[in-house]
Parts: C-alpha cells; structure tokens; sequence
C-alpha cells in the first residue's frame, strides 16, 4: 500500500469520529494537524471530500484559526522568547536577526526545511532573558552576536 492509500485511509478514521458541523470539521482538522504536524492541500482536500463540506468552507474554517499550519513542520524549531523580561531585554532584536540570518519571517520555515521560527510568550526562565529555544533546548543570555554559532550547531 502506498504512503498516500494509508494517509486516505487513516483520514477516513478521523472523519468517522466527528459530526460534520463546524465543531466537527475544527476537530477534525487539530487531529490531522497532530498527525502530519500541518494540513496538506491533499488533507484538506480528502477531508471535504469525506464530509461533503466544500474545499472552500474546509479552508474558511482552517484559516480563520491562527493554530493551523500550512506548511511542513521545520527540522529544527526555533522560539523566540518575547514575553516581558525577554522583551525588555532585546528579544524582538534577537527576532529580527534570525529572521535576517534565516530569510524568513516569524511563523515560517526555511526553504531547505531545515529552520522553523516562532515565537513564545514566556519559556520559564525569564532571570536569563533573553532566551530561545531550540528543539527544546535553551540558549539564554542570548545575543544577535552568538546567533550564527548557535544556528551552526544544527548541520542535519
Ligand atoms: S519572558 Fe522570556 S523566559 Fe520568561
């Protein structure tokens, strides 16, 4: 069976479970999200194919709701801290610079799919501000300066 016959299939599954009303189709589409890590256009067009919504009503709801991803998730995600102590502390700086070094704007991953950048509003360790997290690693006390070095770390 090919990749595509079991990603049909097991969106088959996630339709089954939920009416197609509104509430429905957000559900659906969170589980095919927590499954691909985004909706693909062949996602979202199987799911309007399954639940007889039309591809634009699916996509009027996938895009009125800032938590659905359009795109591949990155190999590497990358937070940026901007809550308060981070903020203060020049974390839109350190935004600025990575969406520079990485050409790419916040909430967008690289052409190679290597880097994901987004923003938080607090990783918890604000005395260390300013602070981003890699793949869940934390970099604190970081600066535009230590970023090229930080960024080479991840080769893959
Ligand atoms: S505000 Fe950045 S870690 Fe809390």
């Amino acid at each position: 069976m090919s990749a595509v016959e079991t990603d049909v299939t097991e969106i088959k599954d996630i339709v089954a479970k939920y009416p197609t009303t509104k509430g429905g189709i957000i559900a659906i589409l969170q589980e095919i999200q927590e499954r691909d890590g985004y909706l693909s256009p062949e996602a979202l067009d199987e799911t309007a194919r399954l639940t007889g919504i039309s591809v634009n009503e699916i996509y009027g709801v996938a895009t009125f709701y800032s938590f659905y991803k359009f795109n591949p998730p990155g190999r590497h995600v990358i937070q940026v801290c901007l809550g308060t102590a981070c903020h203060v502390r020049g974390g839109a700086k350190i935004l600025r610079e990575l969406e520079r070094l990485l050409s790419i704007k916040v909430g967008e991953v690289t052409s190679d799919g290597k880097f994901e950048l987004n923003r938080i509003a607090c990783l918890g360790c604000c005395a260390l501000e300013p602070v981003i997290a890699i793949d869940g690693k934390f970099f604190t006390r970081v600066t535009t300066r230590k970023l090229p070095a930080i960024l080479a770390e991840y080769q893959d």
